[in-house]
């Protein structure tokens, strides 16, 4: 037990004063602080579009950008689907019931894309999702509203949604800022999604992209 011990003891004791200072001052706290990366390749994903056309047709993956686009008069993901049009990058390889989930991406969407979804939380009861982040406008809302960014067109931004599917609430961040918590929509059985899926009131054509996509976990 020499100096190193009591130096030791002084590291730590210094770690968790800055931290305080950093709460007590409003500092910067990350989403993903203390939650896990989970590994994330194409194993864990594919592209849902309309049945009728190839992926290549709707989906780019360039220099690490996925480019997803789809038009309002497109045919949904399958023949007999009564649902809209839609091109989303599905994450089916971490579908999940409980535990605190994390989505990370960085999205972008051109102006002139609208009525549009560009990300879910999949799965509720008795609704379809626990979450939509729509488009309208250049307006980006929780479902219809509210508004959480009024004005999002042709930047990118930084989006992390943490689903808490054990205490049931969804919390979304734009750019690292708290946008809004919501209440969970019940079901027992979700994943992610992220691209274009078609709203009443859509633009002909929709279109957004995406890098960065990282699936975390609190574990
Ligand atoms: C994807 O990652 C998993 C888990 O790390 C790994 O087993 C698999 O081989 C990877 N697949 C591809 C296509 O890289
Ligand atoms: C996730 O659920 C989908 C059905 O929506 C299924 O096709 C897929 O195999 C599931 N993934 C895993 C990893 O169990
Ligand atoms: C989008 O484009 C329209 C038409 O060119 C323009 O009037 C509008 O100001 C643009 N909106 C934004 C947010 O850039
Ligand atoms: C979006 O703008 C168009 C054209 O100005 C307008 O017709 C439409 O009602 C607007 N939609 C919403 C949801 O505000």
């Amino acid at each position: 037990m020499g100096s190193s011990f009591y130096h030791n003891i002084i590291c730590s004791l210094l770690v968790v004063v800055l931290a305080s200072i950093q709460l007590a001052i409003g500092g910067p706290t990350d989403p993903t602080d203390g939650f896990v990366e989970l590994p994330f390749n194409t194993s864990f994903y594919h592209i849902q579009k309309p049945y009728d056309i190839p992926v290549d047709q709707r989906h780019s993956f360039i220099d690490g950008i996925h480019k997803l686009w789809v038009y309002s008069t497109d045919k949904p993901l399958a023949k007999n689907s009564p649902t809209n049009s839609r091109t989303e990058i599905i994450i089916q390889g971490y579908n999940y019931s409980s535990g605190i989930w994390q989505f990370e991406g960085y999205g972008f969407v051109p102006n002139g894309t609208s009525g549009v979804c560009i990300m879910q939380v999949f799965g509720a009861s008795p609704h379809a999702t626990t979450l939509m982040l729509r488009l309208f406008n250049g307006t980006l809302s929780y479902y219809r509203a509210p508004v959480l960014v009024s004005n999002i067109y042709d930047r990118w931004f930084r989006l992390n949604v943490i689903h808490d599917a054990d205490a049931s609430k969804v919390t979304v961040y734009i750019d690292g800022v708290q946008v809004i918590e919501a209440p969970g929509r019940g079901g027992k059985f979700h994943y992610f999604k992220c691209g274009v899926y078609s709203q009443p009131d859509a633009s002909y054509y929709m279109e957004s992209r995406w890098k960065g996509i990282k699936i975390l976990k609190k574990m």
